[in-house]
């Protein structure tokens, strides 16, 4: 299979839902909640993931590569989806991992090495160089930045936008999505930007990296992006990355139970606790409608 081929398999599955969520909270403060299933895009590339490879394996492609290196953590659900892709175009793919060979295999590592990717480890030190500077690559392997990190990744995400109604009633005001490198959120601006959207971008941060962010989206979207064009909600980390308390894991419990939609603690866990803990304290605006993107991730609910 090429681009092409893998990219009309997986398009068949867009646009995602949108489904809306009814309870007594939200009635209470006069707001509706709507979940964008961006998780239901595929069992794999699931959420953000396809549209933040789409246009970059693409420009792999088309540069007259087939070989492609990148690097995450012991649970990327990144590499996970980019090794997953290589596999069915039958690209070769490296992924440098932050950790130890002698540690426990996460069942996302088990996956990536089992699609035949290859797995370099890396210590903690050896991982902030690469962030910094790519590793030195054979000239036929392509380079794609942590978590997708790229222009190309922004223009993937930005197409969210093109499957939102147009009608005005049917439009939303607030769009909440989990934030971790920023690429997300970068793309959801330039979606507003390009087509004029009224809608306020709400970025839940699920790790504590401060200022990395809004620094990120800056550079992403090539502009000086203040704290007056989206929010980003702090406070909602449960420690730091894929940390989890007792209350979070209670939330998800019964999220799932009364709305039968999956959330994982890594991220959507964090981004609709979030969501309902905001509309408690009476953040969003009396009279509007919410879209709070599933942005995937729960092949990460495996331990
Ligand atoms: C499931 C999931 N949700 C949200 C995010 C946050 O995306 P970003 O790193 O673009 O901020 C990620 C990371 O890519 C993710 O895997």
């Amino acid at each position: 299979m090429n681009v092409r081929q893998v990219s009309h398999l997986y398009s068949l599955l867009r646009p995602s839902n949108i489904q809306e969520i009814y309870s007594p909270l939200l009635s209470s403060h006069q707001v509706r909640l709507f979940v964008k299933r961006d998780d239901a895009i595929h069992s794999v590339i699931s959420g953000n993931k396809w549209r933040k490879i789409k246009h970059l394996l693409h420009h792999v492609e088309q540069s007259g590569f087939s070989k492609v290196a990148s690097m995450g953590g012991r649970y990327s659900n990144f590499l996970h989806a980019l090794s997953y892709v290589c596999k069915h175009l039958n690209w070769h793919c490296d992924c440098y991992v932050r950790g130890y060979p002698q540690q426990s295999f996460t069942p996302m590592l088990q996956d990536i090495k089992g699609w035949g990717a290859r797995l370099i480890f890396c210590d903690k030190q050896e991982f902030r160089n690469i962030r910094q500077q790519a590793p030195n690559l054979p000239k036929d392997v392509f380079w794609i930045p942590e978590g997708g990190f790229s222009e190309l990744a922004v223009k993937g995400v930005k197409e969210t936008f093109y499957e939102l109604p147009l009608d005005k009633n049917a439009g939303f005001d607030y769009l909440v999505s989990a934030a971790a490198t920023g690429t997300t959120l970068a793309g959801y601006l330039k979606g507003i930007e390009q087509l004029k959207r009224n809608v306020r971008i709400v970025g839940v941060r699920v790790l504590n990296n401060d200022d990395e962010i809004e620094e990120k989206v800056r550079q992403l979207t090539k502009k000086s992006i203040n704290s007056t064009e989206f929010d980003l909600v702090r406070g909602y980390e449960f420690g730091g990355f894929a940390k989890r308390d007792e209350r979070l894991e209670q939330f998800i419990t019964s999220f799932e139970s009364i709305h039968a939609i999956p959330i994982e603690p890594v991220y959507s866990g964090k981004s609709f606790f979030a969501t309902f803990d905001l509309i408690q304290q009476g953040y969003f605006k009396p009279g509007s409608r919410i879209l709070l993107v599933h942005c995937g991730g729960l092949q990460g609910k495996r331990t």
